[in-house]
C-alpha cells in the first residue's frame, strides 16, 4: 500500500507538534507548516515550511505532490487572557479566517482525501453556560449561535464554511469542536497560556505558604483535556465516516479552585488563593457532553484529570526551572559587565 501523506498546519504549535508525530509513528509521509519552528525541537515532520497560511501563494505551494489528509490546526488563539480581553479580536478573526478561507478551497482543487478542521467549545452559547453546576454543550446546543468571543464566531463561520465546501464540492471534511487541551509542549507563559498551564506555572514558582493570584472567583468550571487523548481522538474521527462536528473534550468537570487544589496537591505545597474578579472569566460553566462521540465513534476520552495534571505540572516545573537558571545567568553575565 502506498505510504499515505499529509499536511499538518499549526505544526510549529501544541496540538499540531504532538499530532505529527502521531502521524509519523503510524507510518506517515508528513509536512508540516507554521509561523514558527516548533520550538521543543522534537517534531519529527519528513519536511517543514515556515510560512504564513495567510498568504494563498504560501498555502498553494504546499501541494506540490499528492496530498491524501489535511489536518487544520492553525489559528491566531490563547486562552482566557488573550481572547476574552478584546484587544485581539480583529487580528484574531482576520488571521484564522484567512487561513481558512485558502486552505478549505485548495483542499478542493488538490483532490485531498480528507480534510480535519479543529473548531472549538468556545462556538457554544454563552446563555447556555451561565450555571457552573450545568452549562449545556452537546452538539446540537450551538444555534441559535451567540458565542462569548469573536474567537468563537471565527470558529463557528469557519466550521460552515468547511460543510459548504463538503455539500457543494465534496470535500470530505471532518470537524472537532475541542474542549481545553492541555499537557507538555502546550504554551505555559507569555500571555496565551491556558488555565492548567498558568496555574502549574505559578505553583511550580511559589513557595509552601506563599500566595498565588486565581482570575475570578474561581467557582468557574471548566473540564480539561489531556493532549494524549486529544490527539486519539482526531485520528479516530479521521478514520470514522463520520463528518461531525463532534466534541473531544473531557466530561469532568471541575471548578477552577479544585484544579488549582489539585496542583498543590501534586506539588506538596500548601498555597493560599488571592482571587482577582478584575481579570478575563469568560463563561461561568462549561463541560463536555460526550454522548454523540460515544454513539458515533464508539470511544470517549477517558483518563482522570490528575493523571494528565502530574504529566504536566512535572514538565512545568523543569521549564521554570530551566528558565530561572537562565534568567540568573542573564544577570550574573550583566553585573559581571558593569
Ligand atoms: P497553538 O497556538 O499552540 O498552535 C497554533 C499554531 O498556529 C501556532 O504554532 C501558530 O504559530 C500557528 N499559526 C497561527 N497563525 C498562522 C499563520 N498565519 N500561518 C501559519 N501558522 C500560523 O494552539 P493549539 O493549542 O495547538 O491549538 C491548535 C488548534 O486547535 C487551533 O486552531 C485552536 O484554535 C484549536 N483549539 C485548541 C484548544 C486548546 O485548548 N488548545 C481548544 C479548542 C480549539
Ligand atoms: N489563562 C488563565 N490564567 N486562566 C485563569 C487563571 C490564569 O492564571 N486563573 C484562573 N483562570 C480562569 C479564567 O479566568 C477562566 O475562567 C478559566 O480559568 C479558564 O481559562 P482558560 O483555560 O484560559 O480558557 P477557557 O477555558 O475560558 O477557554 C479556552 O478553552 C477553549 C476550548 O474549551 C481557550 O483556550 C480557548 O481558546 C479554547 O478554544
Amino acid at each position: 500500500m502506498a505510504q499515505k501523506t499529509a499536511i499538518v498546519c499549526g505544526a510549529g504549535g501544541f496540538i499540531g507538534g504532538h499530532l505529527v508525530n502521531r502521524l509519523k509513528d503510524e507510518g506517515y509521509w508528513v509536512r508540516g507548516v507554521d509561523l514558527k519552528e516548533n520550538e521543543w525541537g522534537n517534531m519529527n515532520a519528513d519536511d517543514f515550511v515556515l510560512g504564513d497560511l495567510r498568504d494563498p501563494q504560501v498555502c498553494a505551494r504546499l501541494f506540490d505532490r499528492p496530498i491524501d489528509e489535511v489536518y487544520q490546526l492553525a489559528a491566531d488563539m490563547g486562552g482566557a487572557g488573550y481572547i476574552f480581553t478584546g484587544e485581539h479580536d480583529a487580528d484574531v478573526m482576520h488571521n484564522s479566517a484567512l487561513i481558512n478561507l485558502n486552505m478549505a478551497k485548495l483542499c478542493v482543487e488538490h483532490k485531498v482525501k480528507k480534510v480535519f478542521y479543529s473548531s472549538s467549545a468556545c462556538i457554544y452559547p454563552a446563555y447556555n453556560q451561565q450555571d457552573p453546576n450545568n452549562p449545556k454543550c452537546s452538539e446540537d446546543s450551538a444555534y441559535p449561535a451567540m458565542p462569548d468571543s469573536e474567537y468563537g464566531w471565527e470558529k463557528l463561520f469557519s466550521e460552515r464554511l468547511y460543510l459548504a465546501f463538503m455539500r457543494n464540492y465534496g470535500l470530505n471534511v471532518r470537524i472537532a469542536r475541542l474542549h481545553n487541551i492541555f499537557g507538555p509542549q502546550g504554551t505555559w507563559r507569555g500571555g496565551r497560556e491556558k488555565a492548567p498551564a498558568a496555574i502549574c506555572r505559578k505553583v511550580a514558582m511559589a513557595k509552601d505558604g506563599d500566595e498565588i493570584e486565581i482570575w475570578g472567583d474561581g467557582n468557574q468550571t471548566r473540564s480539561f483535556l489531556y493532549i494524549d487523548e486529544c490527539i486519539e481522538g482526531i485520528r479516530r474521527l479521521m478514520e470514522s465516516d463520520f463528518p461531525g462536528p463532534v466534541n473531544i473534550g473531557s466530561e469532568e468537570m471541575v471548578t477552577i479552585n479544585q484544579l488549582v487544589d489539585m496542583v498543590c496537591e501534586i506539588a506538596g505545597k500548601r498555597l493560599k488563593k488571592r482571587h482577582d474578579l478584575t481579570k478575563p472569566q469568560g463563561v461561568r460553566g462549561r463541560n463536555s457532553d460526550n454522548r454523540l462521540i460515544q454513539e458515533k465513534l464508539g470511544w470517549a476520552p477517558s483518563m482522570p484529570l490528575k493523571e494528565g495534571l502530574k504529566r504536566t505540572y512535572a514538565w512545568i516545573e523543569e521549564q521554570v526551572r530551566l528558565w530561572l537558571a537562565e534568567e540568573a545567568q542573564k544577570k550574573a553575565l550583566e553585573q559581571a559587565a558593569v
